[in-house]
């Protein structure tokens, strides 16, 4: 095993910081395991608001679990009317800029003014607690208003990201049984309107539940509305002036008294199965990690302005650019485009411009960006900066150090943050001043994670060996449910391995208890930092009316970490391969989104199979990477098949 370079914190950050030594990390991590529940409640009550404390901290029946019962609480009043009542009133929120550079700064009065207005909206549209909103926005502050709009009333909200299609967008409509979609017309993205309401439009053809469509106007684009189901954000805001007690209430709309476990929101992503899962968070538990991580990771303090690049319409965006910031008290950069708009130093530009001081990017978005050169980040006064970090995939060490050196000037530690839409918050990550780092690897389990790795049999491994990554014991913001589906909810995460929860990521640690997470077990693949399943992809396919049959696998790729890979063999026909390879790849972009879009399309004769017929994806996958096959093909139906295959590899 090659012996990594470790890189002690430094010490005028540790100085400074809010965990300032191992020693203190380890201090913290032994309460944690001793005493969990005692650990828990302590922060619930130090860092939250309750309108009613709870009265036992957790109830766990594996695996389901209730923390905090008994509590009454409100996500929307921890995130901006707490605050209101301190200095924070009138420190920004959020810092927008749009992709064609228009600017807005939102004080914590001003958001809590805009989320008011518009839970009163939804609340003379009929909504109310238990409900569920779909929202399909652009990053502007209209989405975390929304979504913090729908948690002030209780209704329960999912966040469709934007590069999803329609049919992605009617399949989420449908499986949540939403009433409400929360829409715009479009956003800016390299320079284009993305036309969201459109895709709301074709979405709703057989969604009957949905009663009403409201739609933020940002692009100004014309788009047609249907009577008596859409109606424009602005013209239903205006109207909650015309009454007088309506306006009362609207300028203060109270945030309603909910249990620690009313459902948060509901956020799908891919699994093993074609069907994408609603992911269940609640709220108490959910809010109190995502706010402890922004101290202990991110080491947040008051003079911060803090910048997470991802999409809201991903888990990194609800728990690192809204709940966790906002119950913390932060200050947030929310940018609505693209990167590399209109030139490679677009993030540059707006580290410089806002003097962001704490940055959350992916290893996707970083190699892009090395791969333009270092005079873009070398344009600009990037001293501002004072923590990195990073999500997604594992962070090659080439790109750490690059980073580490183009980015942070080498005075920025570096926090490599292993989570999943499942953890709600960051597990395994080094706080910046008590943890040094390794280059690739996420270093150490936070305090209260008892994150494992073991074999099949739920027996731990010894140390650099690969195993199954696991977590032993239930913390605060894990899934709640599989929304709607209970049973896939039991059988995926707490029975694979015995008495653990099952990330179905690989890892090692290495002899100083360090984790390395190597990537995914089951069929998901991870295209720049996003979990898209083989199976979604290949049932995309196979809906196509030349497809005959779709076997898709992650290829490994210079910067996207894994590109899609897709074998399909054809129906009869007489098809120029060419053009179909092309039409196929556009055919996926459009069934499930534009950042689905294969990378390549391979048309082959057969697949290679069991002799029960299970197409083998396991030696698919070697072809793709290896370019041979070298594991056991005793189960395979027809050589001939694998071996054609890795030739045509090498004829390419
Ligand atoms: C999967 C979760 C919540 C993060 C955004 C993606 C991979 C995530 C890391 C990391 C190595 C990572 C894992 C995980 N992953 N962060 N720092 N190092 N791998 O959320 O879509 O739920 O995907 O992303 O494979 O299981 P997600």
């Amino acid at each position: 095993m090659s012996q990594s370079q470790t890189y002690a914190p430094n010490p005028e950050f540790a100085a400074r910081a809010q965990v300032k030594s191992i020693e203190e990390y380890r201090a913290l991590y032994e309460r944690a395991k001793t005493d969990p529940e005692r650990f828990w409640a302590d922060l619930a009550l130090k860092e939250l608001t309750w309108f009613r404390p709870f009265g036992q901290t957790l109830e766990w029946q594996a695996p389901f679990a209730k923390w905090f019962s008994g509590g009454k609480i409100n996500a929307s009043y921890n995130c901006l009317d707490r605050h209101l009542t301190t200095a924070r009133k009138q420190k920004p929120a959020f810092i927008f800029e749009g992709e064609p550079g228009d600017q807005r700064v939102i004080t914590y009065q001003e958001l809590h003014h805009l989320v008011s207005r518009f839970a009163t909206v939804l609340k003379q549209l009929g909504y109310q607690s238990a409900d569920r909103a779909i929202i399909y926005m652009p990053m502007i502050p209209e989405l975390p208003v929304a979504m913090l709009a729908c948690a002030r009333l209780g209704i329960t909200h999912s966040v469709v990201f934007g590069g999803f299609s329609a049919e992605a967008l009617k399949a989420r409509i449908l499986d949540l049984n939403a009433t409400v979609v929360i829409t715009a017309d479009g956003g800016w993205r390299r320079g284009r309107e993305v036309r969201l309401k459109d895709a709301v439009d074709e979405a709703l053809e057989d969604c009957p539940d949905v009663r009403h469509v409201v739609v933020y106007r940002r692009t100004g684009s014309a788009i047609p509305m249907k009577e008596g189901r859409d109606h424009w954000w602005h013209e239903l805001d205006a109207q909650l002036s015309n009454d007088p007690f309506i306006h009362h209430e609207a300028e203060n709309c109270p945030a309603e008294e909910l249990d620690s476990e009313h459902p948060l929101y509901v956020l799908y992503t891919s699994g093993t199965t074609g069907k994408p899962k609603g992911i269940l968070h609640t709220t108490a538990g959910y809010l109190l990690q995502t706010a402890i991580t922004m101290k202990w990771i991110f080491d947040l303090r008051e003079d911060d302005v803090y910048w997470c690049t991802a999409d809201i319409g991903w888990v990194t965006g609800h728990s690192y650019i809204v709940y966790g910031p906002l119950t913390a008290g932060a200050t947030c950069i929310l940018y609505e485009g693209a990167p590399d708009y209109p030139a490679f130093d677009r993030f540059w530009q707006i580290v410089e411009k806002y003097r962001v001081s704490i940055f959350y990017t992916s290893p996707t978005a970083i190699r892009a960006l090395i791969k333009q050169g270092e005079r873009w980040p070398e344009a600009h006064d990037l001293s501002s900066l004072r923590l990195l970090g990073s999500v997604g995939e594992p962070i090659n060490p080439a790109a750490w150090e690059w980073y580490n050196r183009v980015i942070g000037k080498e005075r920025c530690p570096i926090v490599d943050t292993w989570w999943q839409t499942e953890t709600g918050a960051i597990m395994i990550s080094a706080m910046p001043g008590a943890i040094p780092t390794k280059p690739g690897s996420a270093t150490l389990p936070l305090p209260g994670i008892v994150a494992d790795i073991v074999d099949h049999n739920g027996a731990p491994v010894p140390a650099n060996r690969e195993g199954y990554l696991v977590i032993r014991q239930p913390w605060p913001s894990m899934i709640r449910n599989i929304w709607g589906d209970p049973k896939r909810f039991q059988e995926q995460y707490w029975s694979r391995v015995p008495s653990a929860y099952f990330t179905g990521d690989a890892a090692r640690r290495d002899e100083d208890g360090y984790f390395w997470v190597l990537g995914r077990v089951d069929d998901v693949m991870n295209v720049s930092g996003h979990r898209l399943s083989t199976m979604e992809v290949e049932s995309a396919l196979v809906h196509h009316p030349a497809v005959a049959e779709a076997a898709v696998v992650g290829k490994p790729h210079e910067i996207t970490g894994q590109a899609v890979c897709c074998f399909v063999t054809l129906k009869q026909g007489d098809w120029n391969h060419q053009v179909l390879g092309n039409e196929l790849r556009q055919w996926v972009a459009h069934e499930i989104g534009p950042f689905a879009r294969p990378d390549e399309i391979r048309i082959t004769d057969a697949l290679p199979k069991t002799r029960s017929g299970k197409i083998m994806r396991r030696l698919l996958r070697e072809i793709v990477t290896t370019h041979a096959v070298t594991g056991d093909v005793t189960t395979l139906e027809d050589l001939t098949v694998v071996t054609k295959l890795a030739s045509q590899q090498d004829e390419e």
